[in-house]
């Protein structure tokens, strides 16, 4: 018996195997499929960074593919499986170089590759730097909804930082609810600056102040967004942050770590965030333990902490390829749905063991 069940078992696979289709997913058709919808994606991640903080996935840490005659540039292989209603398995593969943008192309390029959960064959191959910021922003707009819960919410926000993430994070916080009196901006690049600024103005912001240096536009936040391309924290002065504001720290090496140590720190993943020289990595290194982690945002959403308001409140997301996963497969459902799935034709060839 046991063995007829495993031969029909094989021959599903096989079936299935042979049915297996590979598309190709532009990003006009990503695009497509998110815009517009930024509500129901901070539903859709939040319920996969639920599933993985319940145990139902696996996430391994992230590989960073570096070059000793690139410095500044990186690759990272984010692989995963989340289970859940998702259930798909996945490779997010991301590309960070930082010099592209002055050659005029953005600086992450990346494609997601899904994984059918029972045969293990890769079904799709999704543009994905859309995808990874609509991950990171619905992530963050998840975080400065549920830490601002019971508390006076922010109304003047601070970006540090303006490529496409400071982008697509103000495009969730707009379209999940949030109204802004005032938003200061500072860049090292007076280009990226002018740049979000149009952005701001189109999408209907009057009140913008472009600031030369960070210090000002920190103490005049009580939402401050750091999403730079720093290596290394380039913000230490403790006092900037004495208003005690919240804090999206999305780049994640941008303060000092007795500035963390100073503050309530959430994070999304523990494991995966005090690694790579993270701001909290450091501050793990400078005191030999992981005391000054409050919690995670799970914790914060399942009620079991609950953030001080006598201190800053700094949330610092990895981010998580199952995050992606989730976001991917959304995509792939709704591409499916319209009837516009770009099928590539016998793509698996060699099908048959024997020829
Ligand atoms: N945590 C996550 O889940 C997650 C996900 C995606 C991206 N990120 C990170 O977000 C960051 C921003 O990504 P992006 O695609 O918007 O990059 P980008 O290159 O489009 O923009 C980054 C901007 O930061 C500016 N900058 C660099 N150093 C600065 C500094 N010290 N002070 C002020 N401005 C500075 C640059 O001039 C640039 O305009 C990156 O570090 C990326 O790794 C994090």
């Amino acid at each position: 018996m046991a063995m007829t069940g495993s031969a029909t078992e094989g021959s599903a696979q096989a079936e299935s195997a042979a049915a297996a289709q590979f598309a190709i997913i532009p990003g006009a058709q990503v695009h497509a499929a998110l815009r517009g919808r930024e509500q129901e994606i901070v539903q859709v991640v939040e319920a996969a960074y639920r599933v993985h903080c319940a145990g139902d996935s696996v996430n391994p840490p992230s590989y960073f593919l570096r070059f000793p005659d690139r410095p500044s540039s990186r690759i990272i292989a984010l692989p995963a499986s989340i289970g859940g209603e998702v259930r798909v398995d996945g490779l997010k593969w991301i590309s960070s170089f930082p010099d592209n943008v002055a050659a005029g192309i953005p600086r992450a390029s990346a494609v997601l590759i899904l994984n059918d959960h029972d045969t293990g064959y890769p079904f799709a191959c999704l543009e994905s730097s859309i995808i990874s910021a609509t991950r990171t922003a619905a992530l963050a707009a998840s975080a400065a909804d549920w830490l601002t819960r019971g508390r006076r919410r922010p109304t003047r926000v601070g970006f540090v930082g303006v490529g496409l993430i400071a982008r697509y994070i103000h495009t969730f916080l707009v379209e999940t609810g949030w109204c802004f009196e005032d938003i200061a901006v500072h860049d090292l690049s007076v280009e990226s600056a002018a740049g979000f600024r149009g952005y701001l103005e189109r999408s209907g912001t009057s009140q913008v102040t472009v600031l030369d240096e960070p210090e000002q536009l920190i103490r005049s936040s009580d939402l401050v967004i750091f999403a730079t391309t720093a290596g290394q924290p380039h913000v230490s002065d403790m006092t900037y942050f004495e208003h005690n504001p919240l804090v999206l720290h999305v780049s994640l090496r941008d303060i000092a770590p007795q500035i963390v140590l100073a503050s309530t720190n959430i994070v999304d993943d523990v494991e995966h965030c005090l690694k790579a020289n993270t701001s909290p990595h450091l501050a793990e290194q400078l005191t030999g333990n992981r005391d000054f982690v409050h919690g995670t945002l799970d914790d914060v959403i399942g009620g079991r902490v609950t953030p001080p308001a006598d201190r800053p409140l700094v949330f610092s997301p990895f981010g998580l390829g199952v995050l992606d996963l989730a976001v991917g497969k959304y995509v792939y459902d709704d591409v499916v749905r319209s009837a516009e799935l770009h099928v590539i034709d016998d793509f698996f060839h060699e099908m048959q063991r024997y020829g």
